[in-house]
């Protein structure tokens, strides 16, 4: 039954958009999730489509949480710009948010992790160092539940969350009772080393149910059936200490002053600025992701719907926006949109990042697809992981996108696994490894010194192949070399006979 309504789906969405790329993926004969599998390990890894690539596309890796009914085993997932695998972990399972952030000058790997209801969570926040290790599992203060949206670090290294609290609201003025029930959207920042809570604001200190552009459906009866009327979905602070909250239900950006205070609204209702772009930069909806930047420019996803069938879009294409605030004039103008070569509708998710170069990156939440446009709303990266003829249906989504620097220096040893002639090795995670060599022994008997070299392989793909046909020796090992040729790691001892792993050599003592 339900395949049968995504089917539905899916066919109205081609005819919204045209399709392009190529078929066997747009069609999904590669499968709706297309994967990547690996002869050396055990981890899938999507496979995406590079739509468009350009050498002025910044370097750097690609963070995504890929998830959906299409995808088997969810999880973070780290990309080079060729769409490579560089790690990728299952044991998380479902994450959210998932990205570098910086702490105390150290960059950890950051994500939610928890329960989702389709719309919110409960659960915490992980910080993972530089070996991939849970180095920190932070929760919000007075005893709440993490949401998903949002974790994030500021320069003071406090942690801005969102939190959903099921609270008593009136709600005749919606047609609900007066003993009715909301989600708070609450806003915490908590000092990361001790967890005391330095701020925290309450959107029902503010926001009114009549505020609310998402009807109750009905919802808002009983505390365990608390409607959703604001729907917090980001939060950001500016080095004066003010605070950027979106709001998905409300259409809005608030801003909050240090001490508590509503300084201003963005969009909605009633919003405080006179849009010079004739609503351009202040109509958008539902939308995600807020981002202060210097000068009182924000950045904003705007998706446009929450839904595809009529009467739940709004726009006939999600963006993402850069916009300039004067906060003397009160006035707001659309200095660029960001809009995909192939205009996606996304109904929820999304996420607009400006990189160090000035180009922007922008997430496509629902849509399984990512786009890096230069400053002008250029694009000249795109790229799906997931079958375009299914983008409406929610099979493969990403919270949201990300792109930027990492090394990664895993524990564990690198990977080799061998097939016929051919003997393959990775190592999940290792950002610093630019070549392997391989090396064989006539007899292995634990000394390290029968191996001798043999071919030496640039690294450009998560697995590398070795052909040993002509080898002489039946045990076999890499040694994965960073840019001076530094030995970071070496392999267990396989058997190319036998075809099986047949030591655990341990490493720095048995090096070459
Ligand atoms: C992959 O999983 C299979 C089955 O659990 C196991 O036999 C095999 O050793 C694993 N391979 C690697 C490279 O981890
Ligand atoms: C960091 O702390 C200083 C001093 O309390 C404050 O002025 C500033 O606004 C804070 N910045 C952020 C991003 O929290
Ligand atoms: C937003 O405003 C712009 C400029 O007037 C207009 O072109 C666009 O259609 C509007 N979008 C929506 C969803 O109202
Ligand atoms: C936008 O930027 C690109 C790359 O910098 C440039 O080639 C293009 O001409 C610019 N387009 C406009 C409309 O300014």
């Amino acid at each position: 039954m339900k395949a049968i309504v995504c089917l539905h789906i899916a066919a109205s969405a081609a005819a919204a958009f045209s399709l392009q790329g190529p078929a066997e993926y747009v069609q999904a004969w590669l499968g709706l999730y297309p994967l990547h599998e690996h002869l050396s390990s055990n981890l899938s890894s999507p496979r995406p489509s590079l739509i468009q690539t350009a050498p002025q596309c910044s370097p750097g890796y690609v963070f995504l949480e890929p998830r959906g009914w299409a995808v088997r085993r969810p999880g973070p997932v780290v990309l080079d710009g060729n769409g490579e695998l560089v790690w990728t972990e299952h044991k998380f399972g479902e994450v959210m948010d998932f990205r570098p952030q910086l702490y105390k000058g150290e960059t950890f790997l950051t994500f939610w992790r928890g329960t989702d209801d389709g719309t919110h969570g409960r659960g915490s926040y992980y910080m993972l160092d530089s070996a991939y290790e849970v180095d920190k599992i932070i929760r919000p203060a007075g005893g709440l539940d993490g949401d998903l949206h949002e974790f994030s670090i500021t320069d003071n290294g406090t942690a801005l969350m969102t939190i959903y609290e099921a609270v008593p609201a009136d709600l005749s003025g919606v047609g609900g009772p007066v003993e009715g029930w909301v989600h708070d959207g609450i806003l915490q920042e908590v000092d990361i080393e001790t967890g005391k809570l330095v701020f925290e604001w309450r959107a029902t200190s503010f926001y009114k149910a009549e505020h609310s552009l998402w009807g109750t459906g009905g919802k808002g009866l009983s505390k365990e059936d608390a409607w959703d009327y604001f729907h917090i979905n980001s939060i950001d602070k500016d080095p004066e200490g003010n605070y950027y909250v979106s709001s998905r239900y409300t259409f809005t950006v608030t801003c909050i002053s240090p001490g508590g205070e509503v300084l201003w609204q963005l969009g909605g209702v009633n919003s405080d600025f006179t849009d010079l772009s004739g609503g351009a930069a202040s109509n958008f909806s539902w939308n995600h992701h807020v981002r202060w930047h210097e000068g009182n420019v924000l950045t904003i996803f705007d998706n446009g719907a929450h839904g595809y069938k009529t009467g739940e879009r709004t726009a006939e294409i999600s963006r993402g926006l850069l916009v300039q605030l004067d906060l003397t004039r009160m006035t707001v103008e659309l200095i660029t949109q960001f809009i995909r070569p192939q205009p996606v509708l996304s109904a929820s998710q999304g996420s607009v990042q400006i990189l160090d170069n000035g180009n922007v990156f922008v997430g496509w939440g629902y849509t399984p697809a990512y786009t890096e446009f230069t400053n002008n709303g250029t694009a000249i990266c795109d790229v799906e992981f997931g079958a375009a003829r299914w983008f409406q249906t929610g099979a493969v989504k990403s919270y949201r996108g990300f792109k930027g620097d990492w090394v990664g220096r895993p524990k564990s040893k690198p990977d080799i696994a061998g097939r016929r002639k051919q003997v393959y090795v990775s190592w999940n995670g290792a950002t610093e490894v630019r070549h392997w060599r391989l090396q064989s022994a006539v007899a292995w008997d634990a000394d390290e010194n029968n191996f001798a070299d043999q071919e030496t392989i640039e690294r450009t793909t998560f697995e590398t192949m070795f052909n040993v046909a002509g080898i002489e020796g039946r045990y076999v090992r890499a040694l994965a070399l960073d840019a001076s040729g530094e030995v970071l790691g070496i392999s267990h001892v396989f058997d190319t006979k036998g075809r099986r792993i047949v030591s655990v050599v341990s490493f720095p003592s048995l090096a070459p």
